[in-house]
């Protein structure tokens, strides 16, 4: 991020990132996974943390590593996350959940590790909490971002979210394209405020998809003065 290191605008601002997909245990040799690389969200620290914030990244479980400075507190599961999130929530300055939480868990975990015996196996599922609502319910002096991951009708699902999650910025992917997205180093995304016609950003990596996200959030935060 040649660009921002000269540039030092984000200095005073506490910022709270979730990274990753949370997992959730099914017995002790087994796990539910929500894809994820956490190449975004590990931008985004490392974006953050450049331009001079102070930066807490609760991650789940990724093959990345830290970036220097940079405060990492690891989790697992989504109940984990939403804790260390509430924790940290609120002396924040910004928000950004980046993180793929797994929507369901199991209603009970099995203590053994299950015998494979039957030629089917179905497990009993209950939802976890939205961590992103919750924290759009507690918002305060806060700046909240989300992320959503869409296949069909982005920009409805997308405003939806938006909405119901009482977000201020959400960044919207199309998951469905194969060179973008998971895994890859290059996003292109589409940009939601409230205010505001949706911003496409074209593909872009994303550390500079990172950077926009933060030029968009000093933008609301100086219209809120
Ligand atoms: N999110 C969250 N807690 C959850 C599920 C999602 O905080 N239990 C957050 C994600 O981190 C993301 C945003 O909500 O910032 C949208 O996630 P997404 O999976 O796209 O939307 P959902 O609300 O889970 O709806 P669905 O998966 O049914 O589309
Ligand atoms: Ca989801």
């Amino acid at each position: 991020t040649q660009a921002s290191n000269f540039a030092k605008d984000l200095a005073g601002k506490k910022i709270l990132l979730s990274a990753g997909g949370t997992i959730e245990p099914i017995d002790p040799v087994r796990y539910l996974a929500n894809r994820s690389s956490g190449k975004m969200g590990y931008a985004l620290a490392e974006v953050a943390q450049s331009r001079g914030a102070k930066v807490t990244l609760v991650s789940g479980p990724t093959a990345l590593k830290a970036p220097k400075g940079v405060e990492v507190i690891n989790v697992k599961t989504a109940r984990e996350m939403e804790a260390e999130m509430l924790a940290h929530y609120a002396t924040a300055d910004f928000v950004i959940m980046a993180a793929a939480v797994a929507d369901y868990r199991l209603a009970q975990v099995y203590e053994q590790k299950v015998k494979k015996v039957g030629e089917t196996w179905q497990l009993n599922l209950v939802r976890n909490p939205d961590i992103l609502k919750h924290l759009g319910e507690l918002k305060q002096q806060q700046l909240l971002v989300g992320f959503a991951a869409e296949t069909t009708e982005l920009v409805k699902h997308a405003t939806e979210k938006l909405r119901q999650k009482n977000v201020d910025l959400l960044v919207a992917n199309d998951v469905s394209r194969k060179d973008i997205g998971f895994g890859t180093n290059d996003n292109a995304a589409l940009l939601l405020t409230r205010d505001k016609a949706p911003q496409e950003t074209g593909k872009m990596t994303k550390q500079q998809l990172a950077n926009l996200i933060y030029d968009r959030l000093l933008e609301l935060a100086k219209e809120r003065e």
